[in-house]
């Protein structure tokens, strides 16, 4: 009886250790919706899934026993935080998606391998026990948590080769008939191993579906654009989410539950808002529509350009009211955060009222802009969203658009044919004088040509964004 009560008041404090876990989860998630306090949404969510791991060493119980290989576990706690801290460390703005990435499809492959340990162990019992199939929620948690794990890791494994330049896109129509044959397949397989008489030690029909699975996360992966990576790689959190909450109902961990419907559910907010920002469906993104269709947009050849020189921009901007910078992608590549915030700061010395338009899209990851800007010290309250800077438009003496491009294009308002049409932007012809800092004629990730370049209240300040911005501010000060 004294044993019963305390496994029960164990298996309590385990539960309530869990929903704190969870609330720390949602607090912490809470919080990184606002630059402000991202670091300590971090954190807590951090501690949340800290406290879970301590609470489950310390109180889990099965069968009247406690976990006992408490060293292997914490060895290797030890090696995954520090190659996590280590990379978080080192790794460059630019290259964040592609940390995110592996980080993802290591949550996938967790996911993988507790179902391929689970199901021998579960198949094992139910032959003892003289079941005639598998069919059941322990089966179903396995094998979707095995598919979906399994998808989401090698999916990943190839974003992040593609957003590394390791791997080029392999863009043959077939792969959509092949891709829609292997998930047809996957989830006919999964209904034929749960209907499966249960052997002892059969494993295999589990090891060829595993295969199958990661064949299909590369095909799925294969096609999508480079650029459109980040959209795939929320749509693959979520994957790694539902995944995880698998493992969750599994092992009846309350902790797993929520933590992986959160990311689930969190992964797929994510892309559909990315979607909603670039006017696309998901299932445009993952066929690939931009690049393909660029023949849209009628342009070029005999519209002429308007350059203007660094000492004009330099009188233009100082003798401004007030500015609207859109930063854009171009502007992560220059790494030109920091000359950015300096030329902010001198027209802010000289009265110009500096703010920073930002569109929810500008860059190659969501809040791109928000991470660069707060890198370099540029108080949040000068970032201002699209509709609200587009409101601002109208009393605003220049627009610098530095490295954005797709953001500002007007062919996504006046343009029917554009792949982009329909995409809010920000309206940069509505200020009285536009300025462009880019370094040549190029498209962005669109491929499509802007008009905005050859509009006459429009002038080119060709160069790299870094460079440029250093002349600029060199000749600011010697006005
Ligand atoms: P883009 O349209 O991609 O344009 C960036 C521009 O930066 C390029 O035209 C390029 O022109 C210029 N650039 C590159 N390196 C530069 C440098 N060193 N110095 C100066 N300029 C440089 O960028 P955007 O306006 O930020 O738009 C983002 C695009 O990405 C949208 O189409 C969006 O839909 C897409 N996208 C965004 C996300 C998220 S979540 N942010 C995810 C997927 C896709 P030059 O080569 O002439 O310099």
């Amino acid at each position: 009886m004294d044993n019963f009560i305390s496994i029960a008041n164990q298996i309590s404090i385990l539960e309530i250790s869990y929903l704190l876990a969870s609330v720390l989860f949602i607090l912490g998630l809470k919080k990184l919706s606002h630059p402000a306090t991202a670091r300590a949404g971090n954190l807590w969510a951090a501690a949340g899934m800290g406290a879970a791991i301590l609470f489950t060493i310390l109180f889990h119980v099965k069968e009247g026993k406690h976990i006992n290989n408490v060293p292997l576990i914490l060895i290797a706690l030890a090696i995954g935080s520090f190659i996590g801290w280590y990379a978080s460390k080192k790794v460059k703005m630019t290259a964040m998606p592609q940390m995110v990435s592996i980080f993802n499809g290591m949550g996938g492959a967790c996911a993988a391998l507790i179902s391929l340990m689970e199901f021998p162990k579960m198949q094992n019992a139910m032959a003892a026990a003289g079941d005639v199939h598998m069919l059941g929620g322990e089966g179903i948690a396995i094998l979707l948590g095995l598919m979906i794990g399994g998808v989401s890791f090698a999916g990943s494994m190839i974003a992040f080769g593609k957003l590394d330049g390791r791997i080029g896109d392999i863009k043959h129509p077939i792969l959509r008939i092949v891709n829609l044959t292997f998930l047809v397949v996957l989830f006919v397989a999964l209904a034929l191993i749960l209907f499966m008489q249960p052997q002892t030690d059969n494993n295999w029909p589990i090891y060829l579906f595993a295969i199958a699975a990661l064949i299909y996360g590369v095909t799925f992966v294969m096609p999508i654009g480079g650029a459109d990576m980040p959209v795939v790689i929320s749509l693959l959190n979520s994957f790694t989410g539902v995944a995880a909450a698998m493992g969750g109902f599994l092992y009846g961990n309350q902790a797993m539950l929520t933590g992986g419907i959160l990311v689930g559910s969190s992964g797929t907010i994510l892309t559909i808002l990315m979607c909603k920002a670039m006017n696309r469906s998901l299932l445009n993104v993952i066929i690939g529509a931009f690049g393909v269709a660029g023949a849209a947009g009628t342009e070029d050849g005999d519209k002429t350009v308007k350059e203007i020189s660094l000492s004009d921009a330099a009188v233009l901007l100082s003798y401004s009211q007030k500015i609207f910078i859109v930063p854009g992608y171009g502007l992560a590549v220059a790494q030109a955060q920091h000359l950015c915030h300096e030329l902010d700061n001198l027209l802010a010395s000289k009265g110009v009222e500096v703010k920073y338009a930002i569109h929810p899209v500008a860059g190659r990851m969501p809040g791109h802009m928000n991470v660069l800007l707060a890198e370099a010290d540029v108080p949040y309250e000068k970032l201002v969203e699209m509709e609200d800077a587009n409101n601002e438009m109208g009393n605003t003496d220049v627009v610098i658009v530095i490295g954005a491009n797709d953001v500002v294009n007007p062919a996504a308002e006046d343009d029917p044919s554009s792949p982009i049409y329909g995409m809010p932007i920000i309206k940069a012809l509505d200020a009285k004088n536009v300025i462009v800092m880019k370094r040549s004629m190029a498209a962005g990730y669109a491929a499509i040509p802007n008009n905005l370049f050859y509009h006459q209240k429009n002038r080119m300040l060709f160069g790299d964004a870094k460079a440029t911005l250093q002349k600029l501010v060199a000749e600011i000060k010697s006005l």
